[in-house]
């Protein structure tokens, strides 16, 4: 939807910030993109359908983004305060859950997909690219990519579920110094390790157009761009959980 046909008018205060008149949603420009996400999780879909990177990009502000697409913030704000009209419900409101019930969700759901698809996408990435890499060069280096990311990725899973997850649940049971060092070096490294494997995804997203299967593409084709672009996606989310809700409140534990 576009500013000009909301129902919501903005007025534009001094301190950079757009409110509607019906007082029910206030967005800042100079809030984080990965808080206004983590504050309600519907505002994702918004983000991702104008191209934003709401995970590793998360810690730039809204008017910072916005400037960088060249899009207008009070059609996004128009967008956001649409997507979250209704209350958010409990169950996706996960700002709010225990730290700990969060490292099991994030564990029994994106650490088990990743697990599920790595061989499945690896197989699939090689494929393509020994059938049509002639034709599409490109091909190549995704599988490259990939091959990469499944590298780094099952190591990362690894920290996280030996190393950072058990630290936080133990220093949320017993608080001590050990935990609390443990935590903080982890989430450091843990930082770089999303940036490399959402940078990975990003470049396989953009050397291929989007997942664009061109039109001598088999079904293999289709079923790979498929698979990585709901790879890529569900990566989002996990991220966006880490890097905006888990690893803020643990690092304060
Ligand atoms: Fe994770
Ligand atoms: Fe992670």
């Amino acid at each position: 939807m576009t500013f000009l046909s909301s129902y919501y008018f903005f007025i534009r205060l001094p301190q950079e910030i757009l409110i509607d008149l019906d007082m029910s949603t206030v967005y800042h420009s100079n809030t984080p993109i990965g808080e206004i996400v983590a504050n309600d999780y519907r505002t994702a879909s918004v983000f991702s359908s104008a191209g934003i990177d709401f995970c590793c990009g998360g810690k730039k502000s809204l008017g910072e983004t916005c400037a960088e697409k060249g899009i207008s913030v009070e059609d996004i704000t128009a967008e956001l305060t649409e997507a979250t009209a209704t209350p958010v419900s409990y169950a996706q409101n996960f700002k709010a859950w225990n730290l700990d019930f969060l490292c099991d969700y994030i564990v029994n759901t994106h650490h088990k997909y990743i697990m599920e698809s790595l061989p499945e996408l690896k197989f699939y990435t090689r494929k393509i690219a020994e059938v049509h890499g002639a034709n599409h060069p490109e091909l190549l280096k995704v599988a490259e990519l990939f091959s990469q990311v499944d590298t780094e990725l099952r190591q990362h899973l690894g920290h996280e579920e030996e190393d950072l997850f058990p630290a936080i649940k133990r220093m949320l049971a017993n608080p001590n110094e050990t935990d609390r060092g443990t935590i903080r070096s982890e989430i450091d490294r843990m930082h770089g390790e999303h940036d490399f494997a959402g940078g990975a995804m990003d470049t396989i997203n953009e050397i291929t157009n989007g997942y664009e299967v061109p039109a001598d593409g088999c079904n293999t084709y289709q079923v790979a761009f498929r698979l990585l672009k709901e790879f890529e996606d569900d990566l989002h989310t996990h991220v966006h959980l880490e890097n905006n809700i888990l690893f803020p409140k643990a690092y304060t534990l």
